[in-house]
């Protein structure tokens, strides 16, 4: 489902000759789990090990939600929303036609935004699925609180009690207490699944299934590309070798993701998250950013072609199959002398757009361009491509040796902010 093409990334000879054996000892200490963070790759065998159980249990709720809400209020931060982000915005687009819409809210402490989705929640019927592992993230934290509160004022304790669901910690952490002790559905996320790598626990499948998503679809992606990459030589790990041979031996410090779709940007954050998080650490790693062409060749597109030089190197997404497509009409004055292009559709034309842009950034800019293929953007696909970039990043972590699978680095805020605000015993 997905095809990478090397030819305009100027390592296509190093990615060849690059050492089989570094790879296979990395691809070993990822199978047998035997290396930094192993206690963090519950996500490899996920896809067929999840909890059937659960995900029965999780349809049933869905369902019944389907029919009470217009509103699912996603709450959680970081690995605990962009997924399901992701996920919700490649799969249903931008203005779906769904009868529940998803809001994303305390992954923000911006006050303005957080009152907006209060005044917007007015007259409507919604329910919250509070998502945090450890359950005490700040963030997320006092965003339930103020919402939880509204339920319970505008509607009832009852209600709220059947409209409100935890995903978080089996045992463990303060809102698997909270959730126990109001009668609250819960999911769990298990331990050896961190936040961004947990798509395809209950954090991102039950906001899904509210969504009306086809997850079956989506967990039978992520089984393909678990199969498929179970081998040595597959793409994910070639394109691991090519970022890290582009910035370990040619020096360059920041990947461009780049989609040629607007439904993709939250798939573009979510891919921000999973790389800078797991490889930005003891001074390594490639700044990860994100492009949405060709709305930011009109913005962006300038630095990439003719800015500073040996910056960035550019990974483009080029979907072959779009969900919808439309043709240009003539204009019988044609005053703005595009009917030539009547006889194209606007993908045919997006498309057009990917090929001479690629040619200008690679060939003239001297940009390193590497093009992964999607073949569409559905479940399936969005299943396969997670995976995908999962095992690529385990990979990648490991060839720059170090742990993919903490982020230390997250606290020094924290303890800074708890500090300012006098929390307790900071
Ligand atoms: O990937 C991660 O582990 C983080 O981004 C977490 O998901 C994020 O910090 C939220 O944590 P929690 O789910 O504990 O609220």
């Amino acid at each position: 489902m997905i095809k990478v093409d090397f030819s305009k990334s100027k390592v296509e000879e190093e990615i060849k000759k690059f050492d089989k054996n570094r790879v296979q000892k990395v691809h070993e200490m990822i199978e047998n789990k035997t290396g930094l963070g192993n206690d963090f790759l519950g996500w490899l065998d996920w896809p067929e090990n999840y909890n059937k159980e659960e995900y029965a249990k999780m349809k049933e709720v869905a369902s019944r939600l389907r029919k009470e809400i217009d509103v699912l209020l996603v709450i959680g931060i970081g690995g605990s929303y962009l997924g399901a982000r992701a996920a919700d915005e490649m799969i249903r687009g931008l203005y779906h036609t769904d009868k529940v819409e998803l809001i994303y809210i305390g992954n923000t402490i911006s006050s303005s935004y957080t009152k907006q989705v209060l005044d917007y929640l007015k007259g409507k019927e919604f329910a919250i699925a509070n998502i945090s592992k450890s359950g005490t993230t700040t963030e997320p934290g006092i965003a339930f609180r103020v919402f939880e509160k509204y339920l319970i004022d505008s509607k009832s304790k009852e209600v709220a009690k059947s409209r409100i669901v935890a995903v978080t910690d089996k045992a463990k952490g303060a809102l698997k207490q909270l959730a126990d002790g109001e009668g609250y559905q819960t999911f769990t996320i298990p331990d050896d699944i961190g936040g961004r790598f947990s798509v395809f626990t209950p954090v991102g499948i039950f906001p899904l299934l509210v969504a009306g998503v086809d997850t079956d679809s989506l967990f039978k992606g992520s089984q393909k590309a678990m199969k498929d990459l179970k081998s040595l030589d597959n793409s994910a790990y070639h394109y691991a070798v090519a970022r890290y041979i582009l910035h370990t031996q040619k020096g360059y410090a920041s990947e461009t993701l780049v989609s040629y779709e607007l439904q993709m940007q939250m798939f573009n954050e979510w891919w921000k998250q999973l790389f800078g998080e797991s490889e930005g650490k003891d001074g390594k790693g490639l700044f990860p950013t994100s492009c949405v062409f060709s709305t930011d060749l009109h913005s962006l597109g300038q630095f990439i072609q003719d800015g500073t030089k040996n910056v960035l190197f550019e990974t483009i997404i080029d979907v072959k199959h779009p969900q919808e497509d439309i043709n240009v009409p003539t204009n019988e004055q044609n005053l703005d002398g595009l009917n030539y292009l009547t006889k194209n559709s606007f993908h045919k034309i997006n498309q057009t757009a990917l090929e001479g842009v690629l040619e200008a950034h690679s060939i003239t800019g001297g940009v390193p361009n590497i093009v992964i293929e999607f073949e569409k953007m559905d479940a399936e696909m969005f299943g396969y491509a997670i995976y995908w970039f999962m095992k690529a990043v385990a990979m990648s972590g490991y060839l720059l040796e170090i742990n993919p699978f903490n982020q230390p680095g997250v606290e020094v805020y924290k303890q800074n902010m708890f500090k300012l605000l006098k929390k307790p015993g900071y």
